[in-house]
């Protein structure tokens, strides 16, 4: 006999068929009229009714971004989710959108970080509180030694940590991507929290590996529209590392509070509960202290992250191209010694350093797509109409390995960087790592310090090389945000 259950469905399939071809049409009379609407809008591929073209940018969004930009130009259009989006894929396109057209183009809403409520203060913020923030951030950081020899002198404290963490592996294969997050950690730590934490302790190891399940996984431009996609099983480790992440913010941020004095702050946290929790009409934001929290995950998770991807590349690089890492060390060995650990005045003296790692930034960017930023109000770039609402991206990946702009951009060549003396870098116009405009990268001054002070003194003390068998492949994979190593063994043999 037949189950009613299945008898039911059959006899409402035939409805079914008619709603789903009826939705369909109206998604798709949606979308075309939707695009008629906007005038003057820049080519771009085609995209499907509610996911648009996301199918498109695949694994490696940077490149398949870039690939695209060869056929649409140096300003396309595409569809992302449902969201429409401008590709901005020429510098000097990006510093008129982002800086002289700021006005319009620097909002931000990253929704999942909103809806998981671990950002939305800064990185995730937009309108007035914005350039506030910023400055104030900023004057905080450098209160704490930000740009002076007091931060430089905690790096290079901390280099010696990283180089001690990688002595202890001795000899052996190892993965050094939670040595390395961890010491790039222990900085912004040190300046926002007032704390360094010890390479063993497990709170320190579980904050790092909480950020990196949330940092690890992709399939943002999906999950940002359809929000419900978190609750699949691929997002679990991305949910727990969330909650764990902000519990441990949580306890950071009560015991600050606990022991905060308004008369003298100990770090940027104070500072901003300082201003935050001042006398009425006195706080410049628009937010009370319930966001001190917020604004110190962004801290956290971008100081954390980024340059300590950039430096894992580094090492992988050296691996594989060891005329480049002798040229390294026999630079290091004869202008600094191995006595005096490298500082910041040494960069001048070591070019061939300085151009390499710039190299590692440029091939392998952290933010490989950029932020997205929102236009709050239409406006003109290259002869488009830019709709109100449109999202942007100026993906670095387009900018940094355009073969128009770099010469072979796909080969590693630290020499690109140097005058033809070969005396001193100069970083090209072409070359904005940081972003620019409104919204760029507030740690800039902090991630520079960081990446020549830490590249330079483990290269001062160790020689890497592949395990034997190993395949040789720097490719990595895409995160939330960012560009991740795939990850990998290396081995680290003591200089002296
Ligand atoms: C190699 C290291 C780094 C790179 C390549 C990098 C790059 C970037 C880029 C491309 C953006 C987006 C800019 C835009 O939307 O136009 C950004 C934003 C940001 N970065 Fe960095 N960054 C690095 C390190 C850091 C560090 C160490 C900090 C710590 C303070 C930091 C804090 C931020 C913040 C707070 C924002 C958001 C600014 C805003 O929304 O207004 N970054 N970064």
């Amino acid at each position: 006999m037949a189950n009613p259950l299945l008898v039911a469905v059959f006899s409402y399939l035939p409805s079914f068929r008619l709603l789903l071809i009826f939705v369909s049409v109206f998604l798709i009379v949606k979308t075309v009229l939707q695009k008629k609407s906007y005038t003057n809008l820049p080519p771009g591929p085609w995209g499907l009714p509610v996911i648009g073209a996301t199918f498109r940018l695949g694994a490696n969004p940077g490149r398949s971004l870039y690939e695209l930009s060869r056929k649409y130009g140096k300003i396309f259009s595409i569809k992302i989710g449902p969201r429409l989006t401008m590709v901005i894929n020429d510098v000097e396109l990006v510093k008129e959108a982002y800086g002289k057209k700021a006005d319009a183009t620097s909002a931000r809403e990253l929704y999942p970080l909103n809806w998981m409520d671990t950002s939305g203060a800064l990185i995730s913020c937009s309108g007035s509180d914005v350039k506030p923030l910023r400055r104030f951030l900023l004057r905080s950081l450098r209160d704490f030694g930000l740009g002076k020899k007091s931060s430089e002198l905690l790096i290079m404290e901390e280099a010696q940590h990283l180089c001690r963490g990688l002595a202890q592996t001795d000899g052996r294969s190892f993965d050094p991507r939670d040595l390395i997050q961890m010491a790039v950690a222990n900085i912004i730590c040190t300046l926002c929290f007032g704390q360094r934490f010890d390479y063993t302790s497990s709170e320190f190891n579980q904050l790092i590996t909480s950020l990196q399940a949330v940092s690890h996984v992709s399939g943002f431009t999906i999950a940002r529209d359809f929000p419900l996609l978190f609750l699949a099983p691929r997002y679990k480790a991305f949910r727990e590392g969330g909650a764990l992440l902000r519990k441990m913010m949580d306890d950071i941020m009560n015991q600050h509070k606990l022991t905060f004095d308004p008369q003298s702050p100990r770090d940027v946290t104070d500072k901003l509960y300082q201003e935050t929790t001042s006398s009425a009409g006195k706080n410049q934001f628009s937010f009370g202290d319930d966001r001190v929290f917020r604004t110190m995950i962004d801290l956290f998770g971008a100081g954390a992250d980024t340059t300590s991807t950039v430096l894992q590349f580094a090492i992988w690089h050296m691996a594989l191209n060891p005329k480049v890492q002798n040229k390294v060390l026999i630079e290091i060995l004869t202008k600094v010694g191995i006595k005096t650990p490298p500082e910041m005045a040494d960069r001048a003296r070591l070019p061939y350093t300085y151009a390499t790692i710039n190299e590692v930034l440029r091939m392998n960017h952290p933010v490989p797509v950029n932020l997205l930023h929102r236009a709050t109000d239409a406006f003109d770039l290259a002869g488009y109409t830019i709709p109100k609402d449109a999202e942007m991206i100026a993906p670095m990946w387009s900018m940094h390995m355009d073969p128009d702009v770099w010469e072979n951009p796909e080969k590693f060549d630290p020499e690109r960087f140097l005058t033809p003396d070969g005396l001193s870098v100069t970083l090209p116009d072409g070359f904005i790592p940081f972003s620019s405009g409104s919204r760029m990268c507030l740690g800039e001054n902090l991630a520079r310090t960081e990446l020549f002070l830490f590249f330079a003194t483990i290269m001062q003390h160790f020689t890497f090389h592949l395990p034997p068998g190993a395949i040789p492949s720097h490719s990595g994979y895409f995160g939330f945000f960012l560009w991740f190593p795939n990850q990998f063994k290396i081995e680290a043999t003591p200089n002296f």
